[in-house]
């Protein structure tokens, strides 16, 4: 391997929404390198159905919106987070139809938007492009950017370590300086600095077994971060989304909230409903209390999946609002028009993260860190279902005002090292990686799912430290690869995971443990830190 080092103004990781729009904001103020795993196009946003939550009906209010994301959140928002994400999310919303994203209209009145309804929210307010809301406003943002001379993509490329340097005129504090990224096509690594690094790599579901994200979620941006020595918060929030389909050749589909938005009904395979008994708002219950109310069902009935029923609503209006769903269980055999849905709980999204301030700054001077790799403040300990969206907006708008006054201040770049390839060979034990990794994600689902224990998480914490310590010996002593960088990241964050689970001794949220089986506000309404100061590989 030779190194290669690139200078920019902005290192932008991740090309999800959060990074490419705020990719977009600053291209006039500097230049631009996007580093991105796969595709330009490739990311959660991608797949998100749903679609975002903003108030714009006039019959819905911003304490509305305000108030479901605060008791979604149990106990744990920044109000003050909340109230700027929601009072923002109009003009974000108007600056993405300005961009050409294509929201669905009502059918009987193409003037309004066809707002939808999902779990944890009074109202009608989640605006979509039908099932494929991510899809759209994706494809519009690479587009986009693809026209943006001063953004560089670079495919393929996937970060493997923040640089971090002493500043000068900041008390020698260490700065973030860009960031040590693996060409996956040239099978080297190359050395980018910036002025400002942007976090923008989304979460860290596939952490799990089960998850309804694509495989690109393998929490990069949080185990970089932490062994960067940035703060991070509350990792033990992990939201399982209630309803995937359930089906053995279906790898990570979801079925979006929207249908029980639109009058689905969870069933047990005997069919007979049973959300009514968990929570007072039944099927439109929020995601912690549904997926914990399968849980319960299926560890009560011994089945592996439970159904989700919506053929009650008309052929023709299914097939309208859900085409995308409506041919993908075709796909598999199943017309969700006259059959009911087999559903399972997976992973679906990380609460916690790197914790920001209200502009996207982390606690390393130089980083910011938007979209789902970020801790605002805004989700607490349960995300209100389409928040996600609109938090990556709100925050990439937040984050690009600071970036472009920050880049009038000169910083020269350091020099820093190349990438140390030490006496590495070539691997030739990929069946270590594939092991480890599925042992990862299968210990994480049962140990730390969606109902926990201090017994099975103190199992799980002695298998992970076992783990790591082999992942480490192994990623020095070869030549790293784009799943080796990733196992040692699910590893990572596995680990904060667990370690933040460990330290909160009550329920809330999306924490459920069955020793601490009540919500203590005295000693826990306040969020999970973890922090190295130098990072120790174990
Ligand atoms: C869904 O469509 O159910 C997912 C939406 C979200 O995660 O907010």
């Amino acid at each position: 391997m030779t190194a290669k080092e690139i200078t920019t103004d902005f290192l932008v990781i991740g090309s999800g929404l959060a990074g490419l729009s705020f990719s977009l904001k600053t291209v006039d103020a500097g230049s631009i390198a996007l580093v991105t795993k796969q595709d330009i196009a490739e990311s959660s946003s991608r797949y998100a159905q749903g679609g975002i939550a903003a108030v714009t009906d006039r019959d819905d209010s911003f304490a509305e919106h305000i108030r479901d994301t605060l008791q979604a959140g149990d106990g744990l928002c920044d109000p003050k987070i909340v109230e700027l994400v929601v009072n923002a999310a109009p003009d974000r919303i108007r600056e993405l139809i300005e961009l050409g994203v294509r929201f669905s209209r009502r059918p009987d009145n193409r003037r309004e938007y066809d707002l939808g309804r999902e779990g944890g929210h009074s109202r009608r307010r989640v605006l979509h492009a039908a099932d494929q809301t991510g899809a759209e406003i994706e494809q519009c943002l690479v587009e986009a950017a693809r026209g943006e001379k001063r953004i560089t993509v670079f495919e393929d490329h996937i970060a493997v370590n923040l640089i971090t340097a002493p500043d000068p005129a900041d008390g020698g504090r260490p700065r973030c300086r860009g960031a040590y990224v693996l060409d996956r096509n040239g099978k080297r690594v190359k050395t980018f600095l910036a002025h400002t690094t942007i976090l923008a790599t989304g979460g860290a579901a596939k952490v799990y077994l089960y998850t309804s994200n694509p495989d690109t979620t393998a929490g990069d941006g949080m185990a970089m971060a932490y062994r960067a020595g940035a703060r991070i918060a509350n990792m033990e929030f992990m939201q399982f989304h209630p309803t995937c389909l359930y089906h053995p050749r279906a790898k990570s589909f979801l079925i979006s909230e929207a249908v029980r938005g639109e009058g689905g009904v969870l069933k047990t395979r005997a069919g007979r409903p049973f959300m009514a008994a968990y929570h007072p708002m039944a099927d439109l219950a929020p995601r912690d209390t549904a997926a914990r109310a399968i849980d319960a069902e299926l560890k009560k009935s011994g089945e592996d999946h439970v159904l989700l029923d919506i053929t009650h609503r008309p052929a023709a209006f299914i097939r309208r609002r859900f085409p995308h769903i409506h041919r993908q269980c075709r796909e598999f055999g199943i017309d969700i028009t006259k059959t009911p849905i087999p559903v399972v709980p997976a992973a679906h999204y990380s609460c916690g993260g790197v914790q920001t301030d209200p502009r996207g700054r982390t606690s390393i001077p130089g980083l910011l860190a938007i979209g789902e790799v970020a801790h605002t403040g805004l989700h607490g300990a349960n995300r209100l279902a389409s928040n996600s969206l609109l938090e990556a907006l709100v925050f990439a708008d937040q984050a690009a005002e600071l970036a472009r006054e920050e880049i009038a201040i000169p910083r020269p770049f350091p020099r820093v090292p190349p990438w140390r390839i030490g006496k590495a060979v070539d691997a030739s034990e990929a069946v270590m990686v594939a092991h480890n990794w599925d042992e990862i994600r299968r210990l994480m689902w049962n140990y730390v799912g969606i109902v926990r224990s201090d017994k099975r998480l103190e199992r799980a914490w002695h298998r992970l430290q076992n783990l790591r310590k082999e992942i480490n010996e192994y990623y020095w002593n070869f030549i790293i690869t784009a799943d080796l960088i990733e196992l040692r990241n699910i590893a990572t964050v596995a680990g904060l995971i667990v370690a933040s689970a460990k330290k909160r001794k009550e329920s809330r949220g999306l924490h459920y443990s069955l020793d601490y089986p009540k919500k203590d506000d005295r000693r826990f309404r306040k969020d999970t830190i973890l922090r190295t100061k130098r990072y120790r590989e174990p």
